[in-house]
């Protein structure tokens, strides 16, 4: 099919570490589009690569191969998100890429499974980028997306002129958001390492060795994260996280594609003194839109708190 064909000129294949994949995934767009489900160029969600993103009128990376984005391959596609212009968006090429020459990504429990997680876009994402294209932006408030893999919903705020700060625990989000707000012309962004399972001495071990700025630290007004749900959390750890770096009045959403671990999440949170209301997103099937079956849980304090000690 001929968009398969752009797509693969998209794709960026830089160093021989790992050899391509044998038989590559079929497309999965955020929005749920697959090779058998692509839309024309004239349907709503144009998520198209490599040469439709050359026609678009944003900034085209001067190489397809980027120094910073060795030993993986790549795609770009021009993604739609509804509300505002679309974004150039950088990702892993399928989930079977993986790189972790240093080992950097073991050493912090992030199995090759689970290691191109971060750099895919998922559906869930999808949604709260829309929900953040939506927010009416106040200046004044400061913005936190935890776990954001390539940071969608983050792009839409920053572009907007919300504070954001990005964060996650993969090694490689950090080069792939720089990426992406270059693709897109953007000023620089936030970026900080927050890795909710890490415990509280781990943290601070780590944030001893490395200046305080490179973590997340302080509290924020509002925390957004799409799709985090996936593991099984014994510790709390993520409301915890969650908890240490909300402000008084702070309000939380977390768009989850209905995983089995909600239940126990919003148990958790409750612990932690928030109340939760729920949205469901769930959407048929349309033509080039795959079906979406999750919700969109916002916390709040159930009781005005003062915050708590910040990370430093
Ligand atoms: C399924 S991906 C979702 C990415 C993005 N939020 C989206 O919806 O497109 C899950 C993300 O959570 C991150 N993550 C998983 N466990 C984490 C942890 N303990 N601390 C911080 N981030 C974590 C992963 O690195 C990955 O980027």
């Amino acid at each position: 099919m001929a968009w398969a064909r752009e797509r693969s000129a998209a794709a960026g294949l830089s160093g021989t570490f790992p050899p391509p994949p044998r038989r590559p995934e079929p497309f999965f767009c955020i929005f749920g589009c697959t090779s058998a489900h692509l839309p024309p160029v004239s349907a709503l969600l144009r998520c198209f690569s490599g040469i439709l993103a050359g026609s678009l009128p944003i900034a085209k990376p001067a190489s397809w191969l980027p120094p910073s984005m060795p030993g993986y391959q790549t795609k770009q596609e021009s993604i739609a998100v509804a509300g505002v212009a679309d974004l150039v968006i950088r990702s892993l090429l399928d989930k079977q890429q993986y790189y972790d020459p240093l080992g950097e990504a073991d050493r912090m429990g992030i199995s090759s499974a689970m290691w191109p997680l971060f750099g895919l876009l998922w559906p869930s994402g999808a949604h709260l980028a829309a929900r953040m294209a939506a927010r009416p932006v106040d200046i004044t408030e400061r913005v936190l997306e935890i776990g954001c893999g390539l940071g969608l919903a983050s792009l839409v705020g920053h572009r907007r002129g919300a504070d954001m700060t990005a964060s996650d625990c993969h090694p490689m989000a950090a080069s792939f958001l720089a990426e992406n707000v270059r693709l897109n012309g953007l000023a620089p962004m936030k970026y900080r390492h927050g890795h909710w399972s890490a415990t509280a001495p781990e943290q601070d071990a780590a944030e001893g060795a490395s200046p305080a700025s490179a973590y997340v630290h302080g509290h924020f007004d509002l925390i957004i994260g799409s799709d985090l749900l996936y593991e099984r959390d014994a510790n709390a750890s993520l409301a915890h996280f969650i908890g240490r770096h909300a402000s008084p009045t702070v309000e939380v959403w977390i768009v989850d594609p209905d995983r089995g671990n909600r239940p126990a999440f919003n148990r958790q949170m409750a612990e932690q003194g928030f109340l939760m209301r729920e949205e469901k997103l769930d959407r048929a099937a349309s033509p080039g839109v795959e079906a979406y079956k999750g919700r969109l849980l916002v916390y709040r304090w159930a009781a005005p708190m003062p915050p708590a000690p910040a990370l430093h």
